[in-house]
C-alpha cells in the first residue's frame, strides 16, 4: 500500500537542495552578525528584548531547526483542516517531486523569529493553499487583506520557546504594515540590500539581488 494512502504527512512544502541550504544559512548568519553590531539595532534593543540586556548575540539568540523549507500546507498527519483536500488536489499530485526555483526576496528578524520571504511565481502559487493567509487572521487581522502567497517564507531560526509557525505570522505583520503605507524607517544601505525598521523589534532587509533557491516540492512525514 503506498504511504500516501495510509497517512498524510506532517506538511507539504518546497525543500531546498543541500548546496543552497548552506548558502542561505551563511547569508542569514552574515546578516545577523552585522545587524546586532549596528547602532540603529542597539538603539532599538529595548523593543527587541524585554530583558534588560545591553547587547544580544543574534546568532545565539535564534535556534536553527532542521532542513530549510517553505511550507505550503501543514497537514499534521491529516488532523489539520483541509489536509486531505490539499493532498488530493491534482496539481499537488502532478508536481510532487518536481524541482522549482524559489525566489528569496527579503530577510526579516523579530524578537521571535528570523526568516526569509519567498516571493512565489504564478506557477508556484498553484500549490499555495487558498486559505493560508486567512488562517492567520486570528493572530494577524490585516492578513485578510494581503494577496495569496504573502505568508510564504523559510524559517531560519526561532527564539527559545517559539514555534516555527510564528515566522509566517511575523512576516504577515510586516507586510500588513507596508500595505498600510508604513514604509518602515530606512535604517541603512547594507551590502545585501536596504534595511528598514518597522517598530516593536521588527527588521526587514530587502535583498538587492533576490536569492534563487533550487527546491523540491515534496512532503515530510517526520
Ligand atoms: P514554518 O513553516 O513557519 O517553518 P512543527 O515542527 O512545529 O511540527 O512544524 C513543522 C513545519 O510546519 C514547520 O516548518 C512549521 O512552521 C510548519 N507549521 C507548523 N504548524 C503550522 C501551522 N499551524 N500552520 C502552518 N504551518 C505550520
Amino acid at each position: 500500500v503506498p504511504l500516501e494512502e495510509t497517512s498524510l504527512p506532517l506538511f507539504f512544502g518546497w525543500f531546498l537542495l543541500p548546496g543552497i541550504q548552506d548558502k542561505v544559512r551563511c547569508t542569514s548568519m552574515d546578516f545577523l552578525k552585522t545587524l546586532d553590531t549596528l547602532e540603529a539595532f542597539k538603539k532599538h534593543l529595548p523593543d527587541f528584548t524585554v530583558e534588560a540586556e545591553k547587547e544580544v548575540d543574534l546568532e545565539q539568540y535564534f535556534q536553527a531547526n532542521g532542513a530549510l523549507h517553505c511550507t505550503t500546507k501543514f497537514c499534521d498527519y491529516g488532523k489539520a483542516e483541509g489536509a486531505k483536500e490539499y493532498a488530493d488536489k491534482p496539481i499537488v499530485k502532478e508536481l510532487y517531486g518536481s524541482a522549482f526555483e524559489l525566489s528569496l526576496s527579503a530577510l526579516f528578524v523579530t524578537p521571535r523569529t528570523v526568516g526569509a520571504r519567498v516571493s512565489l511565481s504564478e506557477d508556484q502559487l498553484t500549490l499555495w493553499p487558498a486559505d493560508a493567509e486567512k488562517e492567520a487572521v486570528p493572530l494577524v487581522p490585516a492578513a485578510a487583506t494581503l494577496p495569496a502567497g504573502s505568508r510564504a517564507h523559510i524559517t531560519l531560526g526561532c527564539a527559545e520557546g517559539v514555534e516555527p509557525q510564528q515566522t509566517g505570522f511575523d512576516l504577515l505583520e510586516i507586510l500588513a504594515l507596508q500595505k498600510e503605507g508604513q514604509e518602515g524607517e530606512l535604517v541603512e544601505e547594507m551590502e545585501l540590500g536596504s534595511l528598514a525598521y518597522y517598530g516593536k523589534g521588527r527588521w526587514l532587509l530587502s535583498l538587492r539581488e533576490p536569492v534563487s533557491a533550487q527546491a523540491c516540492f515534496s512532503s515530510l512525514y517526520g
